[in-house]
């Protein structure tokens, strides 16, 4: 079936470039004289005494980024600015704290749309933040997410700007959805006031887009936004493969390939829950116990290097940890569809997801939609997981264009279930537009509208 090799084709050429440039990276690598620094040692993002008081979304300190923004860390993007602003937010126990943003600007920049772009940064460490991995020199270590500048620069060819929060906030709370979401919607307050440096406009068009992390993200600012930052106006929301039942994704990735998202994922949140903590701590086997926290230092490649294929609950005095009463209360406080979202959203998921079930996924779509939230939601056939990624961006890139140009949405809720998403009217031509510019992109080309048919 010429349809099905075509979507077939069509993701291996994407994968094998991205792979192709992954491994080339340190042949290919432009010499960095300085690294930059790790945030944990960067004064930059500590942030002034008193800024507890000011408002969620206020900005406490810019400057522009140290080094340049880099796919892979190693590939210079030639954007035309690219900063940092440090902005004031409040994590999931409702504490102030500060965190930073990444503002890009294209050449010939729209300063009328602003794209918040969740990255799936999938780590508990303060060290594989997007503010820091996305810097050229800061090494490969967050390979995917350290990719996702790629679908960043697609945005950016379109003349948006682009801003990546670093969601997980200074506690690098991986998997806490109300953290996410507040620090999500607080990076757009931060950037709407950040004209007199970025130059976007006060009152631009914003829209969110995440997959997989940083659908979570993305996801819980929609739920939020109403009660959270009812002043936002947000156009949509594009969110793939969505981890809203966090619980069912810890039990899924168990014992195979990505195992190393359940210490990060239990790290992450016990670096937001004091008592979970706590808990965590007094039952990991005392041997195993070292081996466990590794994943407070360390990012995604590490953690999926280090623990691939094992049994995690294996770690613990009592394998049934998750169901501990405590265990149970996070992660039910942690589980999508607790809020409304009131903004149109596009979702799109593997029907082969091996590392986000579909079902739950499914089960919150029919949740929203009984509830009045307006969702376009693809089921896709032919992918899996981070397939998905690559090939679900042309819809999304479609979807959030008319977004931002106001285009109205399809009234209610529709679903569909294509062979796959690369083949859907009118996502191989932005597919091949935006892999073409994106390998140019990847070799220093100007990221702007100028370079692509719009
Ligand atoms: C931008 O405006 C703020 C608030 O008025 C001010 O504190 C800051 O110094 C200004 N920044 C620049 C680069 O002009
Ligand atoms: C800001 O945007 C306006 C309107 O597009 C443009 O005229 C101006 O040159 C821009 N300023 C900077 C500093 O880029
Ligand atoms: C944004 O503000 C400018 C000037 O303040 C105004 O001309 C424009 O209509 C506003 N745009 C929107 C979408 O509100
Ligand atoms: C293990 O934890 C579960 C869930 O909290 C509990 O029901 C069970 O009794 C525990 N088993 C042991 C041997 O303590
Ligand atoms: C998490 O999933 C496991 C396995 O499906 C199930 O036994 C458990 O009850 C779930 N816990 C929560 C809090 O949903």
């Amino acid at each position: 079936m010429p349809a099905l090799v075509l979507g077939r084709i069509a993701s291996t050429v994407i994968c094998a470039s991205l792979w192709l440039a992954y491994i080339a990276t340190p042949t290919l690598a432009v010499p960095v004289r300085r690294a930059p620094v790790l945030p944990q040692d960067d004064a930059f993002y500590t942030p002034p005494t008193g800024y507890e008081s000011t408002a969620p979304g206020t900005i406490l300190r810019t400057r522009v980024v140290p080094n340049k923004l880099a796919a892979f860390s190693a590939f210079p993007q030639n954007m035309a600015n690219a900063w940092q602003i440090l902005y004031r937010t409040t994590d999931a126990l409702g504490n102030a704290e500060a965190t930073v943003t990444t503002v890009m600007e294209p050449h010939n920049p729209d300063r009328t749309k602003l794209l918040s772009y969740q990255v799936a940064e999938d780590s508990a460490y303060q060290g594989c933040a997007p503010s820091y991995v996305l810097q050229a020199g800061a090494g490969v270590n967050d390979a995917a997410s350290q990719a996702e500048l790629l679908l960043m620069d697609a945005a950016l060819d379109r003349g948006w700007y682009v801003s990546t929060p670093d969601y997980e906030g200074p506690k690098s709370a991986f998997t806490a959805g109300i953290q996410a979401g507040q620090a999500t919607l607080d990076s757009i307050r931060a950037v709407l006031q950040s004209t007199n440096v970025t130059n976007v406009s006060s009152n631009a068009t914003v829209a969110m887009w995440g997959y997989s992390g940083g659908a979570l993200a993305s996801g819980w600012a929609a739920e939020l936004q109403p009660t959270y930052a009812p002043d936002l106006k947000i156009a949509g929301a594009a969110i793939g493969g969505t981890p809203g039942d966090l619980n069912a994704t810890l039990y899924e990735v168990n014992k195979g390939m990505f195992c190393g998202l359940i210490p990060a994922g239990i790290m992450g949140l016990c670096q937001q829950y004091p008592d979970l903590n706590e808990f965590v701590l007094a039952n990991l086997i005392p041997e195993k116990k070292a081996d466990f926290l590794k994943a407070n230092s360390q990012c995604l490649d590490a953690d999926t290097t280090q623990y691939a294929n094992q049994d995690m609950f294996s770690y613990f005095t009592n394998s049934s940890v998750l169901q501990s009463p405590i265990a149970v209360k996070v992660l039910n406080e942690n589980k999508m569809g607790k809020y409304v979202p009131k903004i149109p959203l596009h979702m799109y998921h593997s029907l082969n997801d091996e590392m986000v079930p579909f079902g739950p996924t499914q089960a919150l779509v029919n949740q929203y939609c009984s509830q009045g939230v307006n969702i376009e939601f693809v089921k896709d056939e032919l992918s899996e997981h981070i397939i998905l990624a690559i090939t679900g961006a042309a819809d999304a890139i479609i979807w959030l264009t008319d977004r931002f140009n106001g285009v109205p949405v399809k009234p209610g809720c529709t679903s569909r279930t294509t062979l796959s998403s690369v083949l859907d009217p009118g996502a191989l031509p932005v597919f091949g537009v935006v892999i073409f510019s994106l390998l140019g992109d990847l070799l220093g080309k100007p990221i702007g509208p100028q370079s692509i048919a719009k």
